[in-house]
């Protein structure tokens, strides 16, 4: 068969591309696969001749299978500015493997399932306060929780003064990096410049020093303490490369603000649209209730968990509002077919998670919140892939859906609560995720006893 030609995106030129994608990233995504369908040449993230976006699964599922042979999994450009050279988003190859096998552990089943309770008692903790009536908005309530969460798992439960610095520091830095000029320095490496804390490149590098320097503390104290516990740091410590040689401070350091970042960004944007979703849709809502009042009772948080419907529901989030809208990129290393589109080495290519969620031919009426399909049909992890797949999979999988399960049930056994608007919440870009435009306003209407 004779080889198709990739088709584009857009006609529009490079830099409004660009622009667009950053701005609305949706849209922008939307639009092409109308116009182009399962794959096309998006130009719009790095300098490479061709950026492609792939929404076929049968396509996905070459690319993440294949991710060591015909492609490779790249350093992630975008994001070492952020967190550093040493950072496993921005390793390759054999070094990368390494470090995915020594950051993998503590993100074990048996492991998080010592969080259940913290992350209880976290949630009681910061609704407790409402007192029926009151307003909130849903994602500065649950960004709480989840930076708390990340903190003692990468920290172990050391709490204190440079604890409560770190989370100040880290939720601040999470509201900046939604400032749009800050979204398009991400894209547009020209505008990576630090003019001081006024603009908004230079304010996030200023956070970004004053995080460093705590966690350059924390390794020392460490050093010092020679404790041994369970914690990522101490893992992370203890661990040596085959020549004996233990981490660097700096590759630590790299390596912990990645985690804090990565660990609690995406997942409390999840449980924002989670509480949005559930409560837009009131037959979800009863029917999520009546299981965990029926089946929920004195189980361990990870049984808990393991709910049908609860584990339903949260997939359909996942889904329907994509959160991470995109893979990491792989690269093409050496010359391959792809559904008769013949790719050269050094292309780029990704994985469009949103649109694969969003394909009818998968999920029938794709923008209705209908956890059911989920129920009723096996998807394959190249047709359901928030955490993408391959070399790059998200290693914080199991953790992000303890946590959106075990708040969501947690919040919806003792309180009713309702959305403040009936106007529905539009997705915005948050750095590389998508958040709920408003935050998602609520009302506490009372408690359940
Ligand atoms: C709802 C929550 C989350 C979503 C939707 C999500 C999504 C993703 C996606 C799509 C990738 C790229 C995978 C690929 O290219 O194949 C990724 C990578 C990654 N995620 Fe997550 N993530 C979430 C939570 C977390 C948490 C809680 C952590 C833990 C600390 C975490 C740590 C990471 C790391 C370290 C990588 C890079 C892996 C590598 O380069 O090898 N994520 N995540």
């Amino acid at each position: 068969m004779t080889p198709r030609t990739i088709p584009n995106a857009s006609d529009a030129p490079r830099w409004l591309q660009t622009l667009q994608y950053t701005l609305n990233p949706l849209e922008y995504m939307d639009q092409a696969a109308a116009r182009c369908g399962d794959l096309f040449n998006a130009p719009v993230i790095g300098k490479h001749a061709q950026v492609l976006f792939v929404s076929h699964p049968k396509a996905i599922q070459t690319i993440f299978s294949r991710d060591t042979q015909e492609f490779i999994a790249p350093p992630n450009q975008l994001l070492q500015p952020i967190v550093g050279d040493y950072s496993v988003f921005g390793l390759a190859g054999q070094r990368h493997r390494r470090e995915r096998k020594l950051l993998m552990p503590p993100f074990h089943r048996d492991h998080i399932g010592h969080y259940g309770e913290l992350i209880v008692d976290l949630t009681n903790n910061v609704l407790e306060p409402l007192t029926p009536g009151d307003s909130f908005i849903a994602r500065g309530l649950v960004q709480e929780i989840s930076i708390e969460v990340i903190l003692r798992v990468v920290f172990g439960l050391h709490a204190g003064q440079r604890f409560d610095q770190l989370k100040a520091l880290l939720m601040e830095f999470s509201d900046r990096i939604q400032n749009p000029l800050f979204i398009s320095a991400l894209f547009i490496p020209a505008l990576q410049k630090n003019w001081g804390k006024v603009t908004p490149w230079g304010y996030l590098k200023t956070l970004q020093q004053q995080i460093s320097q705590l966690l350059h503390a924390e390794i020392q104290d460490r050093r010092q303490q020679r404790a041994h516990s369970q914690d990522i740091l101490s893992l992370l410590m203890a661990a040596q490369d085959e020549d004996g040689q233990p981490m660097s401070a700096e590759e630590l350091h790299d390596e912990l603000l990645t985690l804090l970042l990565a660990g609690h960004e995406a997942t409390t944007n999840a449980i924002a649209w989670a509480l949005y979703w559930v409560h837009r849709t009131p037959r979800v809502l009863e029917k999520l209730k009546f299981e965990l009042e029926t089946e929920g009772n004195g189980l361990t948080p990870m049984a808990l968990t393991q709910l049908p419907y609860l584990t339903a529901v949260c997939n359909e989030v996942l889904r329907i509002s994509s959160i991470a809208f995109l893979s990491f990129p792989r690269e093409v290393a050496t010359p391959i077919t792809l559904m008769d589109f013949n790719l050269q080495p050094g292309t780029r290519v990704y994985a469009c998670i949103y649109l694969t969620h969003h394909r009818p031919d998968l999920y029938p009426e794709p923008d209705e919140f209908r956890p059911e399909r989920f129920l009723e049909r096996k998807y394959s992890m190249s047709e359901f892939l928030p955490f993408g797949g391959g070399m790059r999979r998200c290693i914080g999988d199991v953790l992000a859906q303890f946590e959106i399960k075990l708040i969501l049930a947690q919040i919806l056994s003792q309180y009713d609560l309702s959305l403040a608007s009936p106007t529905p919440e539009h997705p915005k870009r948050r750095g590389v995720n998508v958040a709920p435009a408003s935050g998602v306003k609520m009302i506490l209407q009372g408690t359940i006893k």
